[in-house]
Protein backbone atom coordinates (compact mmCIF):
# COMPACT_ATOMS: atom_id res chain seq x y z
CA UNK A 1 0.00 0.00 0.00
CA UNK A 2 1.23 3.59 -0.93
CA UNK A 3 0.11 6.63 1.10
CA UNK A 4 0.40 10.16 -1.43
CA UNK A 5 -0.75 12.78 -1.34
CA UNK A 6 -4.35 13.68 -4.26
CA UNK A 7 -3.26 14.67 -7.45
CA UNK A 8 -5.55 17.23 -9.58
CA UNK A 9 -7.51 15.20 -11.83
CA UNK A 10 -8.56 12.40 -9.02
CA UNK A 11 -11.19 14.80 -7.62
CA UNK A 12 -14.05 12.81 -9.09
CA UNK A 13 -12.56 9.53 -8.37
CA UNK A 14 -12.05 10.63 -4.91
CA UNK A 15 -15.90 11.76 -5.17
CA UNK A 16 -17.07 8.38 -5.90
CA UNK A 17 -15.24 6.80 -3.31
CA UNK A 18 -16.41 8.93 -0.54
CA UNK A 19 -20.12 8.58 -1.94
CA UNK A 20 -20.00 4.34 -1.94
CA UNK A 21 -18.43 3.83 0.98
CA UNK A 22 -20.16 6.31 3.05
CA UNK A 23 -23.16 5.24 2.18
CA UNK A 24 -22.47 1.67 1.68
CA UNK A 25 -21.16 1.74 5.21
CA UNK A 26 -24.27 3.51 6.44
CA UNK A 27 -27.11 1.49 4.40
CA UNK A 28 -25.45 -1.84 5.76
CA UNK A 29 -24.84 -1.11 9.31
CA UNK A 30 -27.71 1.53 9.69
CA UNK A 31 -30.85 1.36 6.81
CA UNK A 32 -30.12 4.45 5.66
CA UNK A 33 -28.31 7.00 3.19
CA UNK A 34 -26.41 10.11 4.32
CA UNK A 35 -25.99 11.13 0.75
CA UNK A 36 -29.22 11.13 -1.31
CA UNK A 37 -28.12 12.29 -4.48
CA UNK A 38 -25.37 11.57 -6.80
CA UNK A 39 -21.47 10.81 -6.59
CA UNK A 40 -20.42 14.41 -8.12
CA UNK A 41 -21.99 16.33 -5.14
CA UNK A 42 -19.40 14.54 -2.95
CA UNK A 43 -16.90 17.08 -5.02
CA UNK A 44 -17.58 19.58 -2.60
CA UNK A 45 -15.26 18.01 -0.37
CA UNK A 46 -12.18 18.10 -2.42
CA UNK A 47 -13.33 21.92 -3.40
CA UNK A 48 -13.58 22.92 0.01
CA UNK A 49 -10.52 21.50 1.29
CA UNK A 50 -8.65 22.10 -1.93
CA UNK A 51 -9.68 26.20 -1.40
CA UNK A 52 -9.07 25.94 2.45
CA UNK A 53 -5.88 23.86 2.64
CA UNK A 54 -4.52 23.08 -1.18
CA UNK A 55 -2.13 19.61 -0.86
CA UNK A 56 -3.88 17.99 2.23
CA UNK A 57 -5.71 14.97 1.02
CA UNK A 58 -3.77 12.28 1.10
CA UNK A 59 -5.00 8.72 -0.49
CA UNK A 60 -4.18 5.10 0.08
CA UNK A 61 -3.26 3.16 -3.33
CA UNK A 62 -2.98 -0.36 -3.49
CA UNK A 63 -1.73 -2.00 -6.56
CA UNK A 64 -3.08 1.11 -8.95
CA UNK A 65 -6.73 1.10 -7.25
CA UNK A 66 -7.51 4.19 -4.78
CA UNK A 67 -8.70 2.42 -1.88
CA UNK A 68 -8.73 5.38 0.45
CA UNK A 69 -8.81 8.98 1.15
CA UNK A 70 -8.37 11.45 4.24
CA UNK A 71 -8.65 15.10 4.10
CA UNK A 72 -6.45 16.48 6.89
CA UNK A 73 -6.61 20.49 8.15
CA UNK A 74 -3.82 22.30 9.65
CA UNK A 75 -4.57 24.98 12.17
CA UNK A 76 -3.06 27.43 14.64
CA UNK A 77 -3.36 25.47 17.34
CA UNK A 78 -4.46 22.02 16.09
CA UNK A 79 -4.98 19.76 13.00
CA UNK A 80 -8.09 18.46 12.04
CA UNK A 81 -8.93 15.50 10.32
CA UNK A 82 -12.14 15.64 7.92
CA UNK A 83 -13.97 13.19 6.39
CA UNK A 84 -11.99 9.61 5.93
CA UNK A 85 -13.16 6.49 3.68
CA UNK A 86 -11.88 2.97 2.60
CA UNK A 87 -13.48 1.55 -0.07
CA UNK A 88 -16.12 -0.61 0.72
CA UNK A 89 -14.84 -4.42 0.84
CA UNK A 90 -11.41 -3.07 1.22
CA UNK A 91 -11.99 -2.68 5.18
CA UNK A 92 -10.42 -4.69 7.88
CA UNK A 93 -6.92 -4.57 6.49
CA UNK A 94 -5.20 -1.16 7.79
CA UNK A 95 -6.21 1.59 4.97
CA UNK A 96 -7.51 3.71 7.61
CA UNK A 97 -4.85 3.38 10.49
CA UNK A 98 -2.17 3.94 7.37
CA UNK A 99 -3.87 7.02 6.81
CA UNK A 100 -4.27 8.60 9.73
CA UNK A 101 -1.02 7.89 11.01
CA UNK A 102 0.46 9.73 7.94
CA UNK A 103 -1.79 12.69 9.04
CA UNK A 104 -0.38 12.04 12.78
CA UNK A 105 3.36 12.09 11.83
CA UNK A 106 2.36 15.29 9.87
CA UNK A 107 0.82 16.94 13.06
CA UNK A 108 4.29 17.12 14.20
CA UNK A 109 3.11 17.04 18.21
CA UNK A 110 -0.01 19.48 17.55
CA UNK A 111 -2.98 18.30 18.78
CA UNK A 112 -5.30 16.19 16.59
CA UNK A 113 -9.03 16.40 16.44
CA UNK A 114 -12.07 15.40 15.09
CA UNK A 115 -15.49 14.32 15.28
CA UNK A 116 -17.08 11.00 14.87
CA UNK A 117 -20.62 8.97 14.90
CA UNK A 118 -21.01 7.43 18.11
CA UNK A 119 -23.24 4.69 16.02
CA UNK A 120 -20.22 3.99 13.80
CA UNK A 121 -17.70 1.27 15.92
CA UNK A 122 -15.36 1.13 13.19
CA UNK A 123 -14.65 4.52 13.07
CA UNK A 124 -14.95 4.90 17.18
CA UNK A 125 -12.35 2.05 17.89
CA UNK A 126 -9.79 2.86 14.98
CA UNK A 127 -9.16 6.36 16.34
CA UNK A 128 -9.57 5.53 20.41
CA UNK A 129 -6.54 2.23 19.42
CA UNK A 130 -4.66 5.21 18.41
CA UNK A 131 -4.88 6.99 21.49
CA UNK A 132 -7.77 9.33 20.70
CA UNK A 133 -9.45 10.75 23.85
CA UNK A 134 -13.32 11.06 23.70
CA UNK A 135 -13.65 14.77 24.99
CA UNK A 136 -17.89 15.79 24.06
CA UNK A 137 -20.71 13.69 22.89
CA UNK A 138 -23.50 15.96 20.35
CA UNK A 139 -26.67 14.85 19.09
CA UNK A 140 -27.46 15.46 15.44
CA UNK A 141 -30.68 17.03 15.20
CA UNK A 142 -32.86 18.62 12.24
CA UNK A 143 -36.22 20.17 12.36
CA UNK A 144 -38.49 17.59 10.00
CA UNK A 145 -41.79 19.77 9.92
CA UNK A 146 -39.90 23.40 10.19
CA UNK A 147 -39.19 25.06 13.77
CA UNK A 148 -41.93 26.09 16.06
CA UNK A 149 -41.60 28.96 18.44
CA UNK A 150 -38.46 30.50 17.79
CA UNK A 151 -38.27 33.64 16.02
CA UNK A 152 -36.65 34.61 12.96
CA UNK A 153 -34.88 37.77 13.83
CA UNK A 154 -34.16 38.19 17.42
CA UNK A 155 -32.88 41.49 18.49
CA UNK A 156 -29.47 42.07 18.05
CA UNK A 157 -29.25 39.07 15.08
CA UNK A 158 -27.31 39.68 12.00
CA UNK A 159 -25.44 38.52 8.79
CA UNK A 160 -21.66 37.68 9.91
CA UNK A 161 -19.46 40.44 8.16
CA UNK A 162 -15.94 40.58 7.34
CA UNK A 163 -14.66 42.73 10.09
CA UNK A 164 -16.35 40.28 12.00
CA UNK A 165 -13.43 38.08 11.74
CA UNK A 166 -10.91 38.92 14.56
CA UNK A 167 -14.00 38.78 16.81
CA UNK A 168 -15.08 35.13 15.85
CA UNK A 169 -11.41 34.26 16.33
CA UNK A 170 -11.31 35.79 19.79
CA UNK A 171 -14.31 33.97 21.07
CA UNK A 172 -13.35 31.17 19.61
CA UNK A 173 -10.26 30.99 21.04
CA UNK A 174 -11.62 32.03 24.72
CA UNK A 175 -14.14 29.64 24.45
CA UNK A 176 -13.48 26.54 23.19
CA UNK A 177 -9.29 27.11 22.95
CA UNK A 178 -8.61 26.49 19.37
CA UNK A 179 -7.75 29.20 16.74
CA UNK A 180 -8.99 29.01 13.05
CA UNK A 181 -9.04 32.56 11.66
CA UNK A 182 -8.45 31.25 7.65
CA UNK A 183 -11.86 29.42 8.01
CA UNK A 184 -13.94 32.04 8.71
CA UNK A 185 -12.45 33.95 6.01
CA UNK A 186 -13.43 31.54 3.54
CA UNK A 187 -16.83 31.36 4.59
CA UNK A 188 -17.26 35.17 4.75
CA UNK A 189 -15.53 35.08 1.22
CA UNK A 190 -17.99 32.71 0.33
CA UNK A 191 -16.13 31.78 -3.21
CA UNK A 192 -18.14 28.49 -3.62
CA UNK A 193 -21.55 30.63 -3.32
CA UNK A 194 -22.55 27.46 -0.59
CA UNK A 195 -21.57 29.43 2.65
CA UNK A 196 -23.90 32.28 4.99
CA UNK A 197 -23.44 33.26 8.84
CA UNK A 198 -24.67 35.41 10.98
CA UNK A 199 -23.57 36.68 14.60
CA UNK A 200 -25.73 37.39 17.68
CA UNK A 201 -24.91 41.26 19.24
CA UNK A 202 -24.75 41.41 23.08
CA UNK A 203 -23.81 44.68 25.19
CA UNK A 204 -20.27 44.00 25.16
CA UNK A 205 -19.29 41.98 22.36
CA UNK A 206 -20.55 39.15 19.96
CA UNK A 207 -22.32 36.55 22.22
CA UNK A 208 -21.85 34.18 19.34
CA UNK A 209 -21.76 33.41 15.63
CA UNK A 210 -23.27 30.18 13.51
CA UNK A 211 -21.93 29.62 10.06
CA UNK A 212 -24.10 27.55 7.30
CA UNK A 213 -23.41 25.65 4.28
CA UNK A 214 -25.88 24.65 1.69
CA UNK A 215 -25.03 22.21 -0.65
CA UNK A 216 -26.07 18.97 -2.36
CA UNK A 217 -23.24 16.97 -0.64
CA UNK A 218 -23.77 18.93 2.43
CA UNK A 219 -26.66 20.99 4.16
CA UNK A 220 -25.04 21.71 7.85
CA UNK A 221 -25.60 24.28 10.74
CA UNK A 222 -22.08 24.64 11.77
CA UNK A 223 -19.33 25.48 12.98
CA UNK A 224 -20.97 27.46 15.65
CA UNK A 225 -19.77 29.44 18.65
CA UNK A 226 -22.02 30.80 21.95
CA UNK A 227 -21.33 31.99 25.26
CA UNK A 228 -24.91 31.47 26.01
CA UNK A 229 -27.88 28.82 25.55
CA UNK A 230 -30.57 31.83 24.36
CA UNK A 231 -27.73 32.79 22.11
CA UNK A 232 -27.33 29.14 20.85
CA UNK A 233 -31.11 28.86 20.41
CA UNK A 234 -31.31 32.26 18.44
CA UNK A 235 -28.78 31.96 15.83
CA UNK A 236 -30.39 27.94 15.30
CA UNK A 237 -33.18 29.52 15.02
CA UNK A 238 -32.54 31.76 12.76
CA UNK A 239 -30.24 29.91 10.64
CA UNK A 240 -32.50 26.50 10.33
CA UNK A 241 -35.19 29.29 8.69
CA UNK A 242 -32.91 30.88 6.20
CA UNK A 243 -32.19 27.50 4.80
CA UNK A 244 -33.41 27.08 1.11
CA UNK A 245 -33.52 23.96 1.04
CA UNK A 246 -34.97 23.39 4.84
CA UNK A 247 -33.90 20.32 6.84
CA UNK A 248 -30.52 21.27 7.57
CA UNK A 249 -28.46 18.86 10.53
CA UNK A 250 -26.94 20.44 13.54
CA UNK A 251 -24.86 19.43 16.50
CA UNK A 252 -25.63 19.97 19.66
CA UNK A 253 -23.33 19.23 23.31
CA UNK A 254 -25.89 16.84 24.41
CA UNK A 255 -24.77 18.24 27.67
CA UNK A 256 -26.89 21.41 27.31
CA UNK A 257 -29.61 19.90 28.50
CA UNK A 258 -31.64 22.97 28.80
CA UNK A 259 -30.47 23.72 25.32
CA UNK A 260 -31.99 20.55 23.83
CA UNK A 261 -34.74 20.61 25.57
CA UNK A 262 -36.08 23.93 23.98
CA UNK A 263 -34.78 22.71 20.75
CA UNK A 264 -37.45 19.50 21.34
CA UNK A 265 -40.01 22.05 22.31
CA UNK A 266 -39.55 23.78 18.40
CA UNK A 267 -39.92 20.56 16.82
CA UNK A 268 -36.01 19.36 16.58
CA UNK A 269 -35.60 15.29 16.34
CA UNK A 270 -32.34 13.17 17.01
CA UNK A 271 -30.81 11.92 13.94
CA UNK A 272 -27.33 10.71 14.97
CA UNK A 273 -24.90 10.86 17.72
CA UNK A 274 -21.16 11.91 17.34
CA UNK A 275 -18.23 12.34 19.64
CA UNK A 276 -15.59 14.70 19.68
CA UNK A 277 -11.98 13.18 19.89
CA UNK A 278 -8.49 14.58 20.44
CA UNK A 279 -5.16 13.50 20.38
CA UNK A 280 -2.89 15.31 22.10
CA UNK A 281 -3.46 18.52 24.52
CA UNK A 282 -7.44 19.18 25.45
CA UNK A 283 -8.34 22.65 26.54
CA UNK A 284 -10.42 23.93 28.74
CA UNK A 285 -13.47 24.94 27.16
CA UNK A 286 -16.99 26.77 27.96
CA UNK A 287 -19.64 28.04 26.60
CA UNK A 288 -21.38 26.23 23.35
CA UNK A 289 -19.76 24.74 20.80
CA UNK A 290 -21.64 23.27 17.43
CA UNK A 291 -19.17 21.47 15.50
CA UNK A 292 -19.66 20.41 11.64
CA UNK A 293 -18.00 18.15 9.27
CA UNK A 294 -17.59 20.46 6.45
CA UNK A 295 -14.73 22.43 7.58
CA UNK A 296 -14.35 19.69 10.04
CA UNK A 297 -13.62 20.50 13.56
CA UNK A 298 -14.18 19.42 16.88
C1 LIG B 1 -14.30 3.55 9.48
C2 LIG B 1 -13.40 3.10 8.36
C3 LIG B 1 -12.64 4.32 7.81
C4 LIG B 1 -12.38 2.08 8.93
O1 LIG B 1 -11.47 1.70 7.89
P1 LIG B 1 -10.60 0.34 7.95
O2 LIG B 1 -9.58 0.41 6.86
O3 LIG B 1 -11.50 -0.82 8.00
O4 LIG B 1 -9.88 0.49 9.36
P2 LIG B 1 -8.51 -0.22 9.78
O5 LIG B 1 -8.52 -1.64 9.31
O6 LIG B 1 -7.33 0.59 9.35
O7 LIG B 1 -8.54 -0.07 11.37
C5 LIG B 1 -9.59 -0.49 12.14
C6 LIG B 1 -9.07 -0.60 13.54
O8 LIG B 1 -10.20 -0.66 14.43
C7 LIG B 1 -10.12 -1.89 15.16
N1 LIG B 1 -11.51 -2.29 15.43
C8 LIG B 1 -12.52 -2.43 14.54
N2 LIG B 1 -13.63 -2.78 15.21
C9 LIG B 1 -13.31 -2.84 16.52
C10 LIG B 1 -14.03 -3.11 17.69
N3 LIG B 1 -15.34 -3.40 17.64
N4 LIG B 1 -13.39 -3.04 18.87
C11 LIG B 1 -12.07 -2.73 18.93
N5 LIG B 1 -11.34 -2.47 17.85
C12 LIG B 1 -11.94 -2.53 16.66
C13 LIG B 1 -9.34 -2.82 14.29
O9 LIG B 1 -8.75 -3.86 15.04
C14 LIG B 1 -8.28 -1.86 13.75
O10 LIG B 1 -7.31 -1.55 14.73
P3 LIG B 1 -5.79 -2.11 14.64
O11 LIG B 1 -5.23 -1.57 13.34
O12 LIG B 1 -5.11 -1.52 15.83
O13 LIG B 1 -5.93 -3.59 14.67
C15 LIG B 1 -14.19 2.40 7.21
O14 LIG B 1 -15.04 1.43 7.78
C16 LIG B 1 -15.07 3.36 6.39
O15 LIG B 1 -14.62 3.95 5.41
N6 LIG B 1 -16.37 3.51 6.78
C17 LIG B 1 -17.31 4.36 6.07
C18 LIG B 1 -17.00 5.82 6.21
C19 LIG B 1 -16.72 6.22 7.65
O16 LIG B 1 -17.42 5.81 8.55
N7 LIG B 1 -15.67 7.03 7.85
C20 LIG B 1 -15.21 7.44 9.19
C21 LIG B 1 -15.86 8.62 9.73
S1 LIG B 1 -15.53 10.12 8.84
Amino acid sequence: MTIREFRAGEEDAVASLIFESTNGWYERNLNKKVFQGEAADCRVFSEVYGGLDPGCCLVAEVEGELMGSCFYHPRETHVSVGILNVREGGGGRGVARSLMEEVIDRAAGRPVRLVSSLMNLDSYSLYTRLGFVPTGMYQDMLFPEGVRGLEKGPVGWREVRADDVDELVRLEEELCGIRREKDFRYFIENALGIWRGSVMEGADGLEGFLFAVESAGSRMLGPGVMRSEEAALALIGAEAQRSERGRPVFLVPAGETGLVRSLYAAGARNCELHVSQVLGEVPATAGISMPTFLPETG
